[in-house]
């Protein structure tokens, strides 16, 4: 059996693809299971599929590409909402993998080989998902750079919500880099906004963390990757005294966060956003 958690970017997304820090969160009480058993028959390689990609990756490195075996997933994580499902089932089912056959397994080999398995899902994944999902912490992060922890203790709330609508990162980010030099404002925009929150952050700021949360939202519509249920639940979340909210990973669907003060303003807020459309809610102490 092999487990992993989810995650939400706080800040980032697809600025970080171009070498700009993200900040990420990891969930971790949403998380996934993978279990592996026994089968009759050869394990067949679907390379369309991440999971698959995973578990066959997982299996070339170990030299048993032709194992007869199954995986049976368990998974609490909505898939293709942003919140890091292809990167969380990966590390589950190559922790499985290696559990099944005794074989020891280091951070640094298990994130090259969900790195690996998630350019199918992603084509060109930053790393930002397998990190956050890898760890207890949240993260800022900087591609080919590396990452440190950061200390969340801002005593706020955050508000994930669930358009119900699948996102599409690989869309998105193809979207993005067809933009070509139109999106280096909006890019380095998003690099500025991620440095500033986590100075923000350091100071405990949650006023000016959440403004500049709404301003990496209007950043992300110009360069085209929200849609309109993310803006509309986005707009609700501030009528209603959120500090700042913004669409949340790749985006074309997906989660949109919300931070907010205290609990019972969270609340109302999650009561709202369902009202208008969100088929689900997490709220998060931050
Ligand atoms: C996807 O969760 C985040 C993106 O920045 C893509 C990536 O980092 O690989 C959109």
């Amino acid at each position: 059996m092999g487990v992993s958690h989810s995650k939400i970017i706080l800040i980032g997304e697809h600025s970080v693809v171009y070498g700009y820090p993200a900040i990420a969160i990891p969930l971790k009480n949403i998380t996934v299971k993978c279990r592996i058993e026994k089968s009759k028959n050869e394990f067949m390689y679907n390379e369309k599929d991440t999971l698959s990609t995973a578990v066959y990756t997982a299996l070339k490195y170990l030299k048993k590409p032709k194992e007869k075996i199954k995986y049976i997933i368990d998974s609490e994580i909505p898939t293709k909402r942003g919140m890091g499902s292809s990167a969380a089932v990966s590390i589950a089912a190559i922790r499985a993998i290696f559990e099944y056959f005794n074989e020891k397994l280091e951070d640094k080999l298990l994130e090259e080989l969900v790195n690996e398995a998630e350019i199918v899902a992603h084509s060109k994944p930053s790393g930002l998902d397998a990190k956050t999902c890898l760890s207890d912490k949240a993260v800022k992060f900087e591609r080919n750079i590396g990452f440190s922890n950061i200390d969340l203790d801002l005593n706020a709330y955050l508000i994930i919500a669930d358009t119900g609508i699948y996102g599409n990162t690989k869309e998105a980010v193809q979207k993005v880099a067809d933009l070509g030099e139109k999106a280096k404002p909006m890019l380095e925009n998003l690099g500025k906004l991620a440095l500033e929150i986590e100075k923000y952050i350091n100071q405990k700021n949650i006023i000016e963390i959440g403004k500049r949360l709404s301003l990496a939202h209007e950043e992300l519509k110009k360069l085209g990757v929200s849609i309109e249920k993310s803006d509309m639940l986005v707009e609700e979340a501030l009528k209603n005294e959120a500090v700042g909210a913004k669409m949340s990973g790749g985006g074309l669907g997906g989660c949109i966060i919300a931070l907010v003060q205290d609990y019972e303003n969270a609340e109302v807020i999650a009561e709202k956003l369902k009202e208008k459309g969100a088929v689900n809610i997490w709220i998060e102490k931050i």
